[in-house]
């Protein structure tokens, strides 16, 4: 312990924080909730459904006997019912979600509008032959119109497959087709750091890519300012929205093991996956840990700053909040425009009460300096969450003084797409915080490290983070071991952690091959093909290295056919690439030539290797090697960089 790092407040990564006594106070969720959670699986999950409305109540909470878990059997229910319709007698007038546009602009949507508007689409949607189990794709930036698409779907009991805007036309085309999704909605182009990012030739290319034909596009009209052409098949959503005005779509009624949407992540192979959330188990898991762990109760404004395109802006942005009847935020623009103030001047003005970012986020405030949070009034703020990467603990104390002003306790949530909602964290008004550790598996989670036969280690050894019970958020094809039924029934998570005695994870990263750009996962796999395929390319290796602040950069080592370094313009085109097949967020920070890979005598690459080349460790043993030399020669090309 002695040796752990003394950051600049003067506190090791090891001094346990109690959460303030004003949390404590108004805390949704008290230590007797907590002891009652964890004395009575799995009946207490019925606590987490009993948050939601149903049409048929549950009498079961769970059913390990067919070949899959079903959380809530002969429960049923509609999501954007439980989101939008059953908040209108008591707070109709109440924002539902707060839109801050990339330009300044600002729409507000009260429970009603969004009532009226999720209606209108819905039957839009109708109109266009869209019935329950179609699969609608939406591929839009952070405009009102996605949450909106969301819920339409999930009216009409539609799964939707939401994209990434930042994606690319191929990587669109590519989830399309796997998801078997015939209707698309976008929006003509947006804007991105002053630039105009035309969405809908992509949409345009992506509908000529996909083999499964794409019979209607939906266009929403972001920028306003040029005529879109629309030909055969594309539909003006303002125009749609118009011709169903007034509409009113009853709420279709899904069993709670009914699909409500699938989105796609990256995992070891080369290609996406499709994660399939259920209605009732997902939908019960988010607002539950809405409640527990973010606090939110229905009066807060409330702002999650992840892409909806990804699971935390589905689960956190959408779903858990609208489900609470909270007041969400929905940010278009970037933080540090016009200025590097913008996210503490959003929070000083709309009195935001919790937070809800990203270790990278943080990482980049600091970077620009504790004056900008220290110059706005961020008293409204209550409690302060992360997610997506460990948060070191220097990034965790800078976070928790210069934001929240030592009064806001810090939840650092780990989960995943595959479980859908917050397995790991702190309950913010029972546990001690200990920065740079998650916390303990949450009331009603089971979560073990084991070793390689699978057997669980002594504290304090890293292994594998395992969830050994089910939980209500996860998917309908979650890879597990093991029969629905068995005791030994369980989910390995693909991440390295380790356990204290006291029983808080320490998440260490992923085990498998993927990177984490920008905090987007990505496949190894499909970063390496990208660039593999570039004409002049013999061979692609991507790793992450870790950056002295926390947080790690995107290293692409890549052998030419010449072997020789990038001539005619090669590092352009593997740039272009990259961008074609995946999307520009996904370029590397760093490209690196060199005239081989490192590789074993029996041909195995080591990218092992390669991070400790890149990141100057003390390299053990390459005696492995069949081309030991090729250090060197590594070693120099990344002076160079
Ligand atoms: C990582 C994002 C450490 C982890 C919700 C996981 C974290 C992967 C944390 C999932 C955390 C997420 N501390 N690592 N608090 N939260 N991760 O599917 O490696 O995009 O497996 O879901 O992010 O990424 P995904």
């Amino acid at each position: 312990m002695d040796d752990d790092p003394v950051v600049e407040t003067g506190f090791t990564s090891r001094t346990a924080v109690e959460p303030p006594e004003p949390f404590v106070e108004q805390a949704n969720v008290d230590e007797s909730d907590v002891a009652a959670f964890d004395a009575s699986w799995p009946e207490c999950w019925r606590r987490a459904a009993d948050l939601l409305e149903w049409e048929t109540p549950t009498d079961e909470v769970i059913d390990r006997t067919g070949d899959r878990v079903s959380w809530f059997p002969d429960g049923r229910l509609n999501a954007a019912y439980n989101c939008v319709d059953r908040h209108l007698a008591e707070r109709k007038n109440q924002a539902a979600i707060k839109w801050v546009g990339k330009r300044g602009e600002t729409r507000t949507y009260t429970y009603l509008d969004l009532y009226h508007e999720v209606n209108e689409f819905a039957a839009a949607l109708r109109s266009l032959g869209i019935e329950a189990d179609d699969v609608v794709t939406l591929y839009m930036p952070a405009i009102p119109e996605l949450p909106v698409a969301m819920l339409a779907c999930a009216r009409i009991g539609a799964p939707h497959n939401v994209v990434f805007a930042g994606f690319s036309a191929q990587a669109l085309a590519e989830r399309m087709d796997r998801a078997g999704s015939e209707l698309l909605v976008t929006c003509d182009g947006y804007y991105r750091r002053g630039n105009a990012v035309h969405q809908k030739n992509k949409a345009d290319n992506a509908r000529i890519m996909a083999s499964q034909e794409v019979s209607d596009i939906v266009v929403v009209d972001r920028l306003g300012d040029e005529e879109v052409h629309l030909g055969d098949g594309y539909h003006d959503y303002d125009e749609l929205v118009a011709d169903h005005h007034g509409a009113e779509v009853e709420p279709v009624t899904r069993e709670a093991d009914d699909e409500l949407f699938v989105i796609y992540t990256s995992g070891t192979t080369g290609q996406p996956s499709g994660i399939r959330h259920t209605t009732g188990g997902y939908l019960a898991h988010a607002a539950w840990t809405s409640h527990a762990v973010l606090d939110l109760k229905p009066d807060d404004t409330y702002w999650c700053s992840a892409d909806i395109g990804w699971i935390t802006g589905h689960t956190y942005l959408v779903y858990g909040p609208l489900a609470l009847g909270t007041t969400t935020m929905l940010y278009e623009g970037v933080p540090d425009h016009p200025e590097k103030d913008r996210v503490w001047e959003l929070i000083e003005r709309n009195a935001v009460d919790v937070f809800y970012t990203a270790p990278t986020a943080i990482r980049a405030f600091i970077k620009w300096g504790a004056d900008h949070p220290d110059a706005h009034d961020l008293s409204s703020l209550r409690l302060l969450g992360t997610v997506g990467e460990p948060i070191n603990a220097d990034a965790w104390w800078w976070y928790y003084e210069h934001v929240g002003n030592g009064e806001c306790p810090i939840v650092d949530t780990w989960w995943q797409t595959e479980t859908g909602s917050i397995l790991v964290s702190t309950v913010p008004g029972v546990d001690e915080m200990k920065p740079g550790s998650a916390g303990p598996p949450l009331p009603g989670i089971d979560a073990t490290v084991v070793d390689e036969t699978g057997e669980s280690v002594a504290p304090e050894t890293g292994g594998y983070l395992t969830v050994t019970k089910p939980w209500p958020g996860m998917p309908l094809d979650l890879p597990a071991d093991g029969e629905p039924d068995d005791e030994d029934w369980r989910y390995v998570t693909e991440d390295a952690a380790r356990i204290d005695d006291d029983g808080y994870v320490t998440v260490l990263g992923r085990i498998d091959d993927t990177v984490t750009v920008q905090g987007h996962r990505l496949g190894t796999m499909e970063l390496e093909s990208a660039i593999a395929d570039v004409e002049g390319v013999a061979e692609a290796a991507i790793v992450d290295v870790q950056t002295p602040g926390g947080g790690s950069t995107v290293h692409a080592f890549v052998s030419t056919d010449e072997g020789h370094k990038g001539v005619d313009g090669l590092r352009e085109r593997i740039t272009a690439n990259v961008e074609r097949t995946i999307g520009s967020f996904a370029t590397p920070g760093v490209v690196v030539f060199t005239p081989e890979l490192p590789k074993t005598r029996s041909g195995k690459l080591l990218r092992r290797l390669l991070k400790d080349i890149a990141s100057g460790q003390e390299l053990g043993d390459t005696s492995a090697l069949r081309n030991p030399e090729i250090v060197g020669e590594i070693e120099s090309a990344l002076d160079g960089e």
